[in-house]
């Protein structure tokens, strides 16, 4: 049968255990806890867990128990220094009924802090066999002498401590990782986490907290794949309309007239598929923003019903005389050069001035190089959570690699290399063999023995051609992207004869 004491050491020892299984967040509390059942259990009168710094090898005292608890917590321990020093380093527990007579016995530190100590236990943390710290528990109260079954005791608990440290541990990994997910992912509504390192991204964030403030529409110019998106994602969440729906529409996903109804809803019998009364996205979005991507591709019809939902914030729905109100604040983006289509009547001029009140230009990834790092290591940490794989970053050949690319298709480009080097590298690290991007070509020195007007025409001819492919022969962002007039480089382009091959 057990005695009073033991069934009070396996009742501690259920209660500790169910601690280290359940969601208890605080290690340093949890550990102390375990520290305190021990000492008690084996009636000690002092003790202390100490765990070993990997870097220094010493062992630090992480907690301390007893009166001189506080003061101990400033010493640490050589491998080999002292009883519990010993046990570290061997791996193995001691028993020591006569501390002043033993060699191993640390007296300078005992000294120090004035607390002599006559019996102590000091058992080994043990995870996976391998010492990570130590428990030591000292002075038997009633000047009485620690017994083996104390001892055993104390390796119990060890273990217990040991295994809450490997649950801790495990935890954080999982809680990092579970947090890292959700900053990627806003699962209810779908926004993007917005890397941005570079002086040009953050000083764009800066003017989008200035004109979030406002319900002025805007629109998001740059090329393909820059992230046009998520600035629009930003000036809705950095809003005071942040609470309320972001609602995002596609305008080339749709042909005129079902993009019509979507926008707008229609009522039961609009049409013959229209069997009941719908709901428009603008409805969807009362009190919140829209965003309506590849406006460029909207048709002259909806560009005109558009116009008057900025105008006068009211629409009909398809099939409807009925108007209804509604308070939206609408963004749109698109890659398209707008400005030609406003000149060649594709797009209306009335509505490019009314959405371009605040432009916002997205400059391409080659621009800003400083976000080259920062984005790919999240694009890495992303797919490695995709994959289930590990790697520990880029190698420095791969790094450079892509920071000299000039990424045609800008982040959405870099996050497919990225995504790809993940799944196919068998690496420890992402190499530049697992990266299949093409070293980028300097332009070549035809010039050579020419006159200087006919070279520097061949250059400047060169030139432009080459920063009008990289703009995916948007003059609006070329001109830009060279510092000159639209209409300077139109002309350049027609004296050059500048043409697509
Ligand atoms: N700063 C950034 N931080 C993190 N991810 C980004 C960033 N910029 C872009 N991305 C990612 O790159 C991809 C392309 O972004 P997005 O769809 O916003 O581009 P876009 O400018 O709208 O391009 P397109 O004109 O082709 O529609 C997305 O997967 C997006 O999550
Ligand atoms: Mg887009």
């Amino acid at each position: 049968m057990l005695s009073r004491i033991d069934t009070q050491k396996f009742n501690t020892l259920i209660e500790v255990n169910a601690l280290i299984n359940s969601n208890y967040t605080d290690i340093h509390e949890l550990l102390m806890l375990i520290l305190e059942s021990a000492t008690r259990l084996c009636e000690g009168d002092a003790s202390s867990l100490l765990l070993i710094n990997k870097e220094s090898g010493e062992l630090f005292f992480e907690s301390a128990l007893g009166v001189k608890g506080a003061e101990v917590k400033h010493f640490t321990v050589k491998l080999g220094e002292g009883i519990a020093g010993w046990v570290a380093q061997h791996n193995r527990s001691l028993l020591v009924n006569d501390v002043d007579h033993d060699d191993r016995h640390f007296r300078s530190m005992a000294q120090q802090i004035g607390y002599p100590a006559k019996t102590m236990i000091a058992v080994p943390l043990r995870i996976k066999d391998m010492c990570i710290g130590v428990i030591e528990i000292i002075n038997k109260l009633g000047n009485q002498y620690f017994s083996k079954d104390d001892l055993e005791w104390v390796e119990i608990f060890a273990n217990q401590a040991a295994l809450a440290i490997v649950n801790a541990k495990s935890m954080e990994k999982a809680r990092d990782e579970i947090s890292f997910l959700h900053s990627q992912l806003d699962i209810e509504q779908g926004y993007h986490t917005l890397i941005a390192k570079s002086p040009i991204v953050l000083e764009k964030l800066e003017i989008i907290d200035r004109i979030a403030q406002t319900d002025s529409s805007v629109l998001i110019l740059g090329e393909s794949g820059v992230g046009k998106e998520l600035f629009a994602e930003q000036l809705h969440l950095r809003s005071k309309r942040r609470n309320k729906p972001f609602i995002r529409i596609n305008c080339a996903a749709l042909p005129e007239n079902l993009l019509e109804s979507e926008l707008f809803g229609h009522v039961k019998g609009a049409f013959t598929n229209a069997v009941s009364s719908r709901k428009g996205r603008f409805e969807a979005a009362d009190g919140g923003t829209v965003f309506l991507d590849e406006i460029g591709d909207l048709g002259l019809l909806l560009q005109a019903k558009l116009l008057r939902v900025i105008q006068q914030k009211t629409f009909e729905k398809v099939g409807s005389n009925t108007k209804i109100s509604v308070d939206v604040r609408i963004l749109a983006a698109t890659n398209k050069d707008i400005e030609a289509m406003v000149e060649n009547g594709s797009f209306r001029s009335d509505l490019y001035y009314r959405l371009n009140v605040l432009p916002m230009y997205v400059p391409p990834l080659r621009q800003r190089t400083e976000d080259i790092p920062e984005l790919a290591t999240f694009f890495l940490k992303k797919s490695m959570l995709e994959t289930k794989k590990r790697f520990d970053g880029f190698s420095s050949e791969a790094m450079d690699a892509l920071l000299s690319y000039s990424w045609p298709g800008n982040v959405r480009e870099l996050e497919n290399c990225v995504q790809r080097a993940c799944v196919l590298s068998k690496n420890r690290q992402i190499e530049v063999e697992d990266l299949a991007i093409i070293k980028t070509v300097t332009p070549s020195q035809e010039a050579g023995t020419r006159s200087l007007k006919t070279a520097v025409n061949v250059f400047k001819a060169h030139f432009i051609r080459k920063a009008l492919e990289e703009n995916n022969w948007n003059q609006v962002v070329t001109a830009r992207a060279l510092d000159i007039q639209r209409t300077y480089l139109s002309r350049l382009i027609k004296e050059l004869a500048i043409a697509k091959e």
